[in-house]
């Protein structure tokens, strides 16, 4: 693409409140890379584009999630944009030099690569850092959805370390290193975006986990093995449409499925979905944005 065209920043500035959800509403509307800061009210995003209909989309989803928020919490949330156009920018490596050191859990720690390791902030003692190359896959490790469902993940790991794995939607690759940091022997990672595969296979090998990963386009249905952890962090309606390859990709009797990406309003209905399709329900969490659900499948297949 020329540097000749517009770039458009779309500048978003919400209050604390609503500002998780804005930015997975950006996310999910196709804004890569989203630059996250915070102000002294919440958060300020700043979303890259060149394309005027992406634009739109970007400002559509803004618009709907106002109105949403505002039937939610009885009055109008604050979510301001504006629109800055740039024909010189440098976006594409720019926004990286903005993502900072996350906690993860309360043991792993997620460095952006550009960031020194002795410029950390103070993190508690005895923490692994996973390093990341920014890029525009999802996980940096600041959402929310990837935060609980690390933690979630971590403990199950720790308590069972020679589970298998399969995480299904790995982005970055976050998930999948936090199962080999908590003791699993490797992973099976599986998704549908070409630019995750390179960004998760970069980190792997950033981290010396690459020999331990097998990251692949595809579905989960693609396995013939069952596994006896399979997390999947997407979003609601990709859950509830990949049921059935999820539950059948657990063992039966002992494997445990961890969806995640749930909007807190919504994980009642996706229960009800996996429910009707042969999940059990072993655990939930419910924050205030987002939901987790963890399940079992409740009979193994019986073969005729
Ligand atoms: C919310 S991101 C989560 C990334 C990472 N697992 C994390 O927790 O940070 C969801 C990921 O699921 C992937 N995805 C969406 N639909 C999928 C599908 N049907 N099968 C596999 N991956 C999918 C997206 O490309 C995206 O990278």
């Amino acid at each position: 693409m020329s540097d000749t065209r517009p770039l458009f920043s779309l500048v978003v500035e919400t209050e604390r409140a609503v500002s998780e959800i804005t930015s997975l509403r950006l996310f999910e509307a196709g804004a890569a890379g989203l630059e996250e800061g915070d102000t002294t009210e919440g958060a300020r995003f700043v979303a890259y584009t060149e394309d005027a209909d992406e634009l739109e989309r970007f400002r559509t989803a803004l618009t709907e999630l106002r109105g949403e928020l505002e039937q939610r919490l009885g009055r109008q949330p604050k979510i301001e944009s504006r629109v800055l156009t740039d024909r010189q920018s440098t976006w594409r490596t720019e926004w990286k030099r903005y993502v900072r050191p996350v906690a993860l859990t309360e043991r792993i720690v997620v460095r952006p690569v550009h960031i020194e390791a002795d410029a950390e902030p103070d993190w508690p003692r005895n923490t692994t850092t996973i390093v990341i190359e920014p890029s525009f896959a999802f996980g940096l490790g600041h959402h929310a959805t990837t935060r609980m469902t690390a933690r979630r993940l971590e403990g199950w790991i720790e308590r069972a370390p020679d589970s298998t794995v399969l995480d299904v939607g790995f982005g970055s690759g976050l998930l999948s290193f936090v199962a080999l940091i908590a003791g699993a022997p490797s992973v099976d990672g599986v998704e549908v975006d070409p630019v995750a595969l390179d960004a998760a296979s970069t980190n792997a090998d950033l981290n010396g986990l690459g020999e331990r990963c097998r990251f692949s386009i595809g579905a989960p249905e693609d396995f013939a093995r069952p596994f006896d952890l399979v997390v999947a962090n997407i979003d609601a309606d990709t859950l509830m449409r990949l049921s059935g390859q999820l539950l059948d990709r657990l063992v039966p009797k002992s494997g445990l499925l961890i969806v995640a990406g749930i909007p807190s309003e919504r994980v009642d209905e996706v229960a009800a979905h996996y429910g009707a399709r042969g999940g059990r329900e072993t655990h939930r969490e419910v924050g205030p944005d987002w939901a987790l659900l963890e399940l079992a499948r409740h009979q193994p297949k019986v073969c005729p």
